[in-house]
């Protein structure tokens, strides 16, 4: 990924990207309207392109001393100018390139912000456009490689910053598309031990120190609930462990990312529908954000410590699963009666956010595709955020929101408490229907004490059911840049 600077004639691409908001006057760029033949304002007057958000409008450089050959302009829409919008636009524009099989795109920036921070996020977007999920298709071709990207900045100051940042977008994003294909993998490749192998080399390329606890030792370690799921499946689960240390940074604070690692949900004894059952070989895509988060803070050289956590299992109903009504004791010590076996995810976390503590960890995220309930209440364009402090809180959902991670608050009032009350245990493992997002993540802390905590459900926003113009269809990466950002925070016990 390169990057330029200097005026759009001299930017050498076969396609040149430029965006263009709703309401801008052509003489904002005069020298772009010349040199198309007078194209762009024809289309702008006529309303043939009216920069409506990802409205693309192509057309060729006439101009023999510009260096570019095409361009497209991008619409922007008329609500924002930043670098969320300028991510998505990049990626919008960077699929469409691909479509038409471009060998080399030119990203002009234009938007509100600091240059650095609107380069990066269209390095990132630049960058998700490289995903493919059609692997295993042996009928058609693979696609033409992505194309050369090159960000060009329109004005020549600061180059040295804006490079450094398109770097960083290039990790990140990479980073992402990691994480989709660790998410898009089938149940019967993914298993646990091979999503254990797989996301641990991801991280430990990068430098990130990691293990792979088998089940004698998930079994020592007391860790009854993921014991519990696992026991209903013919393959034996896995606890990843990512600890990354960089010489010099201070004993605390040490970040605790912990993500769900379902490589298969069918419910156990309490079984799903066939409807749409296949979708659930994504509910891995909590630890694949947690390992490919442990990469991107690697490679990017973080400044402080962060422990990684993923359990890893399926939830299968065989001859040895778990039954509605028994009792699981967890690594904390707290016991659960599980009276539904689809609610798993919680299990497995309950031990690895108690393990997450147990190495260390002074503030706790933890990420998964916990429940129906959240898509209820936030649909797939957001992600519920649940936890406490407040200030903790606050400070991940600011994190995300310049990460381009759509979150939203919903409380964890006491009184939620009542609904995961047991007559034989400490805990239920449901809470039934009325308020299944909230009642899951107050099952969550009851494991994490007074730590920090974050919970992100992810369950609506880990995978794209419909195609939009910056998003195919499938997996979408949530969390991995949010988690990375965060290891950048500078915070402390009042966080
Ligand atoms: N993995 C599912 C949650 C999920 C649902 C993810 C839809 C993605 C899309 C989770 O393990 C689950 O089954 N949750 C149950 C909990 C219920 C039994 C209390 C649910 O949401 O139905
Ligand atoms: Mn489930
Ligand atoms: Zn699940």
């Amino acid at each position: 990924m390169a990057c330029t600077s200097g005026p759009l004639s001299v930017i050498d691409a076969d396609l040149l990207v430029v965006p263009w908001f709703q309401g801008e006057a052509v003489d904002t760029l005069p020298a772009l309207d010349r040199a198309t033949g007078g194209e762009l304002e024809r289309a702008l007057a006529s309303k043939e392109f009216q920069a409506k958000a990802y409205e693309l409008f192509f057309t060729p450089i006439t101009d023999t001393s510009w260096h570019a050959r095409r361009i497209v302009v991008i619409g922007g829409g008329n609500s924002e100018r930043g670098g969320d919008l300028l991510r998505r636009l990049a990626t919008a524009a960077g699929l469409a390139a691909r479509q038409r099989c471009v060998a080399r795109v030119a990203f002009a920036v234009r938007g509100q912000g600091g240059a650095a921070d609107l380069a990066q996020a269209v390095a990132e977007g630049l960058t998700l456009a490289e995903f493919y999920g059609g692997s295993y298709k042996t009928d058609e071709p693979a696609p033409a490689p992505p194309p050369a990207w090159t960000i060009a900045s329109l004005d020549a100051a600061d180059a040295a910053p804006v490079a450094a940042a398109v770097a960083r977008g290039r990790i990140l994003g990479e980073c992402c598309n990691l994480a989709r294909e660790l998410a898009n993998e089938p149940g019967n490749t993914l298993t646990p031990r091979e999503f254990a192998r797989r996301a641990t080399l991801l991280a430990s390329e990068a430098g990130v120190k990691t293990e792979i606890l088998d089940e004698t030792q998930i079994e020592q370690l007391g860790m009854g609930l993921l014991l519990g799921v696992a026991r209903g499946s013919a393959e034996p689960p896995r606890l990843m462990v990512f600890r990354y240390d960089p010489p010099g940074a201070p004993a605390t604070p040490v970040l605790g990312l912990v993500g769900k690692g379902v490589t298969f949900d069918t419910g156990g004894i309490s079984i799903k529908p066939a409807d749409k059952m296949e979708q659930m070989k994504d509910d891995m895509a909590g630890g694949a954000a947690v390992a490919c988060a442990m990469r991107a803070i690697a490679l990017l050289k973080a400044p402080m410590r962060v422990i990684g956590v993923v359990p890893a299992t399926e939830n299968m109903p065989g001859g040895k699963a778990i039954r509605p009504g028994d009792v699981l004791k967890s690594a904390s010590g707290k016991t659960v009666e599980v009276i539904n076996t689809d609610a798993e995810g919680r299990l497995i976390l309950g031990d690895g956010l108690w393990y997450a503590r147990q190495l260390g960890a002074t503030h706790l995220v933890d990420v998964a595709t916990l429940t129906g309930a959240v898509v209820v209440a936030l649909g797939k364009i957001t992600s519920g955020m649940f936890g406490a402090p407040d200030a903790w809180v606050e400070r991940v959902r600011r994190v995300a929101n310049r990460a381009g991670d759509r979150v939203w608050p919903l409380p964890l009032f006491d009184e939620y408490k009542d609904q995961i009350k047991s007559d034989i245990a400490d805990l239920l493992n449901t809470g039934g229907r009325a308020a299944g997002a909230i009642t899951a993540a107050m099952f969550l802390k009851a494991f994490v004490d007074d730590v920090p905590w974050v919970h992100l459900d992810i369950a609506g926003t880990a995978w794209a059911e419909e195609a939009r113009p910056y998003q195919p269809k499938g997996p979408s990466g949530v969390a991995v840049r949010t988690l990375a950002a965060l290891a950048f925070e500078k915070f402390d016990e009042q966080c």
